[in-house]
């Protein structure tokens, strides 16, 4: 739009006819003077219409909130007793001389002004389009956006590459259910969704790019709660030549500096991060994600803390070995030996490092496996036949015969970190558009049936299962 003017820069137009492009936030009729709350992207302001604007007060008489404007105003400073200093733009007021109505706006479902959380929640997120126009949520989408650019500049700054990973692809042993894609051209065939990027950028690593990340998209068919959803977003990171520590400092700082940049309200309870081990959180705590606050009251106290020294290997109620992270870390140096001679199972410890934030886990990762031989074992300790082995890990095991450097790495889950430095108690505040519990997309009515076209054409006839 010419000549618009951000409602956050019409402190230095004093005195100056400018236009802004607007929501209304609020409309309040007094007798001969109409007030009204301004809204765009980057703030809000006042506007008053005076009794002399005949032209504008005609134009103005059927807006209500929510219509959208191009307001054609005067900048005015307002008199010392009507300035508050406490809000934005509380020092100035448009004069309103003209108003251009772009769009009208029925009734909303529910107030859009309130912070939401007095709203059903299926409500909020069949109109999550409105939903997300109230502060809270602007807020929110904002923080996330600032919090994952500056991922990308400080790893970028670090010499790490971005670099994206299929979301057609096959099954990663990530721990849960796949969310699988039919195949039309190999009818009977499915693509996984990834549950994370794990073995790409395991391959990333063979293929000589040393430093890679990725804000990544993770599909896990598992039951959605309030740190948990379907589709979620991890910061993942994979470096060569790393060890435990590298890794573990390098996320350390980028967290630190994260919050004292764009969070200097928040305190970080300990610096450097308390690292404990599996064994002494789960005597002391309980848990392997201990919330270590020393006060949980206070909102702004961020307790991060490192678990290392997880066991390798748990039994299955069938009595089977199962990883208890990830089948690709390595075990810690100590206890190479054992994986090589299956010896001693059940106390074999892992390189894996979890990292949890008042009592959420965070972020978690592992020095890898990078010897085609020892990790051949892990995956017979599991009980993986030698068939089952060439067909699921066999590009692995073939990639790392081809000079595979030691590496290893990380991911956090973002929206749980977001959801923690935000102030929510749900994951679902900090995305833009979450499932629902049932994992359902209420807006999008997804998911939904298929015409039988699509179905015939995937060669797809099934019947459902009661
Ligand atoms: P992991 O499975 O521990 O590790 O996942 C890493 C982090 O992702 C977050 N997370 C989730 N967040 C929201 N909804 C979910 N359903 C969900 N599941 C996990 C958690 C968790 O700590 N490839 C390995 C990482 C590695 O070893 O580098 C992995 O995915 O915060």
């Amino acid at each position: 739009m010419k000549n618009r003017i951000y409602i956050k820069d019409l402190s230095s137009h004093i005195d100056e006819e400018v236009t802004i492009a607007c929501f209304v936030d609020v409309r309040r009729d007094q007798g001969k003077l109409v007030f009204f709350d301004f809204r765009d992207m980057t703030g809000k302001v006042q506007g008053v219409i005076l009794p002399g604007s005949k032209d504008a007060h005609e134009v103005a008489t059927p807006v209500r909130t929510e219509w959208v404007l191009e307001v054609f105003g005067k900048v005015n400073k307002r008199p010392e007793r009507n300035v508050q200093a406490e809000k934005q733009n509380g020092d100035i007021e448009l004069e309103i001389l003209g108003i251009k109505i772009l769009n009208e706006a029925v009734t909303t479902p529910f107030d859009v002004s309130s912070d939401g959380r007095e709203i059903g929640e299926e409500n909020r997120m069949k109109y999550r389009f409105l939903d997300l126009r109230r502060d809270r949520m602007q807020k929110n989408i904002r923080m996330r956006h600032a919090v994952i650019k500056h991922v990308r500049d400080y790893l970028s700054n670090e010499g790490f590459i971005e670099v994206e990973t299929p979301i057609l692809t096959k099954s990663t042993p990530e721990g849960a259910r796949d969310f699988v894609v039919p195949s039309r051209v190999a009818q009977g065939k499915f693509y996984a969704l990834p549950q994370s990027p794990q073995q790409y950028k395991q391959l990333l690593m063979v293929a000589g790019v040393e430093k890679y990340f990725q804000v990544a998209r993770c599909m896990r068919d598992e039951d959605t709660r309030g740190d948990r959803q379907p589709e979620f977003t991890q910061l993942d990171m994979e470096l060569s030549f790393a060890e435990e520590n590298d890794v573990m400092a390098l996320n350390e700082a980028l967290l630190i500096e994260i919050v004292q940049k764009l969070y200097p309200e928040k305190k970080i309870q300990e610096i450097p991060f308390p690292r404990i081990s599996y064994k002494d959180s789960m005597e002391k705590y309980g848990t392997d994600r201990p919330d270590i606050r020393t006060d949980k009251t206070d909102p702004n106290l961020l307790a991060f803390c490192w678990v290392v020294d997880f066991p390798f290997f748990e039994k299955t109620d069938e009595g089977n070995w199962t990883f208890t992270h990830n089948p690709f870390s390595a075990p810690k140096p100590e206890f190479i030996e054992n994986i090589l001679e299956k010896n001693d199972i059940g106390n074999i410890l892992a390189t894996q490092y979890d990292i949890a934030l008042n009592g959420f886990e965070i972020g978690g990762g592992s020095i890898r496996n990078h010897k085609p031989e020892a990790l051949k074992k892990v995956l017979e300790i599991l009980g993986h036949s030698e068939e089952n082995i060439n067909e699921n890990f066999g590009h692995m095991l073939s990639a790392f015969s081809y000079g595979a450097p030691p590496h290893g790495g990380i991911a956090w889950g973002l929206d749980r970190l977001l959801m923690l430095l935000q102030g929510e108690d749900s994951i679902r505040e900090v995305i833009a558009f979450p499932k629902t519990g049932e994992g359902r997309d209420l807006m999008m009515d997804a998911p939904s049936v298929i015409e039988d076209k699509q179905l015939r054409e995937l060669g797809i006839n099934f019947k459902v299962q009661k």
